[in-house]
C-alpha cells in the first residue's frame, strides 16, 4: 500500500507516483485517467445502454445527459447519446469547490472519485456543452436526506414505495449526478417526455462513514432540518454555476487546460491536437468491433 497525501481533489499526486513506479517495467498502470479503453468501454457499454434504458420511457429520447467526471469515462456515454440522439445535451458536473473545468479551480471538496483537479487525457471535450457546479455539501445531505429521511420525503408527497426505494442507492457522486440532472433539466426547460440520463454510481455500502462525519458537523439533524434540505437542495430553483461549453473560446480553455495537465507526463502536442477532431474519437469507438471479433476468435 503506497499512500498519497491529501483529500479526494488530490488524485493527480496517485497520478504522479504512478509514473514513477511505471519507470520499473514489473509495473502496469491501469491508468484509467489517459487509457482509451476506458473511453471506449463507457462510450460503448454505458452509452448504448443508456439508448436501451429510456426505451418506451417519456418521449423515448435523450434530451440531457449528466455526469461529474474523474476519469471522465462514464461522461464518454455521451458521446454515443450524442450519436444517435444529436439534440442531446452533455453537462459535466464538477464540485463548485475545484472548478478546474469551469475556470482551472484547484480546492479541497468532500465527494468521492469527481473533481480531480485535471481535464482528464480521455475527455473528449467536443462533446461537452455544458460545465456545471455541484456543492459538495449538497450531495451529502442530499445522501442524507435518501437515505435517512423517508418520512420527510413521504410528507412531500413522494409514494412510500419510492421513497424507500431510494435507500442504499446512492454513494456521494451519486447524489452529485442527480443534482446536475434537475439543474440541467430545470436549465434546459425540459418537459416530463423528455429523459434525462444520469449514473448511479455507487451504492450506500462505502459511506456509512460520511453519513457519521455529516452527524458530526451538524448538531441538529431531525426531520424539520431534512425537510429544508428537501426544499433547498432538491426542489431549489437555482440556475447557477452553469456554464455553456459551447462556444470555440471555451473548447478552448479546456484543450489548453489537457495541454497543461498532460505535457508533463510526457504526451505530445500533436497527438493531443487529433484530439480536437470528432474523427480521433469515433475511430475509437470503431475499435470495439475490432477488439470484439478478436475475443470471439480467441474464444
Ligand atoms: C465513486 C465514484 N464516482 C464517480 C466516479 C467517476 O467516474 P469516471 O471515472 O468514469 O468519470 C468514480 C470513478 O472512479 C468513482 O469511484
Amino acid at each position: 500500500m503506497d499512500l498519497t497525501p491529501g483529500t479526494e481533489s488530490d488524485v493527480i499526486l496517485t497520478l504522479q507516483r504512478t509514473y514513477e513506479l511505471k519507470k520499473d517495467p514489473r509495473n502496469k498502470p491501469l491508468a484509467q485517467f489517459e487509457l482509451m479503453p476506458n473511453y471506449r468501454f463507457h462510450r460503448y457499454v454505458t452509452g448504448n445502454s443508456a439508448i436501451e434504458a429510456v426505451k418506451g420511457i417519456g418521449n423515448g429520447r435523450i434530451a440531457c445527459f449528466t455526469s461529474a467526471p474523474g476519469s471522465a469515462g462514464t461522461l464518454a456515454a455521451g458521446d454515443q447519446i450524442k450519436a444517435v440522439f444529436p439534440e442531446a445535451k452533455i453537462a459535466a458536473l464538477e464540485p463548485y469547490e475545484c472548478s478546474t473545468l469551469a475556470n482551472g479551480g484547484l480546492g479541497q471538496h468532500r465527494i468521492e472519485g469527481i473533481g480531480d483537479k485535471m481535464c482528464t487525457l480521455i475527455h473528449n471535450v467536443l462533446t461537452t456543452d455544458f460545465v456545471t457546479l455541484i456543492k459538495d455539501d449538497d450531495c451529502v445531505r442530499g445522501l442524507k436526506l435518501l437515505q435517512d429521511g423517508t418520512d420527510v420525503l413521504v410528507s412531500a408527497g413522494i409514494s412510500p414505495e419510492v421513497a424507500e426505494s431510494l435507500k442504499n442507492l446512492f454513494g456521494v457522486s451519486g447524489i452529485c449526478n442527480i443534482l446536475g440532472a434537475i439543474k440541467m433539466a430545470r436549465h434546459l426547460r425540459l418537459g416530463p417526455d423528455d429523459n434525462v440520463v444520469t449514473i448511479a454510481t455507487d451504492g450506500f455500502d462505502r459511506y456509512p462513514s460520511v453519513l457519521e462525519d455529516l452527524g458530526k458537523r451538524n448538531l441538529e439533524l431531525e426531520n424539520y432540518v431534512l425537510a429544508r434540505w428537501l426544499k433547498d437542495i432538491f426542489q431549489a430553483e437555482d440556475e447557477k454555476y452553469i456554464y455553456d461549453f459551447r462556444r470555440g473560446d471555451r473548447k478552448e480553455q479546456l484543450f489548453k487546460q489537457k495541454e497543461k495537465d498532460w505535457l508533463p507526463f510526457g504526451y505530445k502536442k500533436e497527438y493531443l491536437d487529433e484530439m480536437r477532431s470528432m474523427d480521433f474519437w469515433d475511430a475509437e469507438y470503431d475499435l470495439c468491433k475490432k477488439y470484439d471479433e478478436k475475443i470471439s476468435q480467441s474464444r
